[in-house]
């Protein structure tokens, strides 16, 4: 018997970002979960202090558990670039500020790997992390981590996607994630080899762990 626990039914998706939900419920789509927002339900957005992608996803699955007395599916994601020591990484939402500009979040990773004279693509790469947590509100927790590498390319390209879709260029690829449609971004393809992106690699580990 699997190890892991099942989600079945119902579970919250413990974000308030658009794009973020939009992937999740895509991804969630043909397992027929009924997926709620903790936006949706009027939830808090809880202050994350972990120091660690997943760390932070735990604390949202969890708060958004105990608040609804749902299962909750967390995703703590972000851009980390080689250059930068891995920055902006778990600050990734906040170095696009409060007006969620992230034009400008893109305009100053580029302006940071520049002054370090860092322009031909091997001094550019980059990967995005996805830490996805269920949290149920007996307390018990599963969780997956899933990662795309990649280069930053400028200017940024492509108005699909949100965050810095724009400036990340997968390996093996010559379009970015914002000049993608949603199924090539996640690419998960029919026969169930690898996934494309951070969220859609730790989703297939969930999928087969918590929801086959
Ligand atoms: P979080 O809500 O603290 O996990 O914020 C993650 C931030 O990382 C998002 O607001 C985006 O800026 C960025 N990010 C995470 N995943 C993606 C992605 O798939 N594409 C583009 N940006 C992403």
């Amino acid at each position: 018997m699997s190890p892991h626990r099942r989600l079945a039914e119902r579970v919250i998706i413990a974000t308030h970002n658009g794009g973020k939900l939009r992937e999740m419920r895509e991804l969630m789509a043909p397992y027929g979960i009924d997926c709620v927002s903790a936006g949706e339900l009027g939830l808090p957005e809880p202050e994350e202090t972990g120091v660690t992608f997943m760390e932070n996803a735990l604390i949202k699955a969890r708060a958004a558990a105990m608040a609804a007395n749902l299962p909750a599916l967390a995703d703590d994601s972000g851009l980390c670039v080689a250059a930068l020591d891995g920055a902006p990484g778990i600050y990734s939402a906040r170095w696009a500020g409060e007006a969620k500009d992230f034009a400008a979040a893109m305009a100053l990773v580029e302006e940071k790997v520049k002054a370090l004279g860092c322009v031909a693509p091997e001094q550019r790469a980059s990967w995005f992390i996805s830490a996805l947590a269920i949290v149920w509100p007996d307390g018990h927790a599963e969780e997956f981590e899933g990662r795309i590498d990649g280069v930053l390319v400028d200017p940024p390209r492509g108005t699909a996607g949100f965050g810095y879709d724009p400036c990340f260029l997968p390996e093996g690829h010559s379009r970015t994630f914002g000049e993608m449609t949603s199924e090539e971004k996640h690419g998960l393809p029919a026969d169930g080899s690898r996934a494309l992106s951070h969220r859609a690699r730790a989703f297939q580990m969930l999928a087969k762990a918590c929801l086959a």
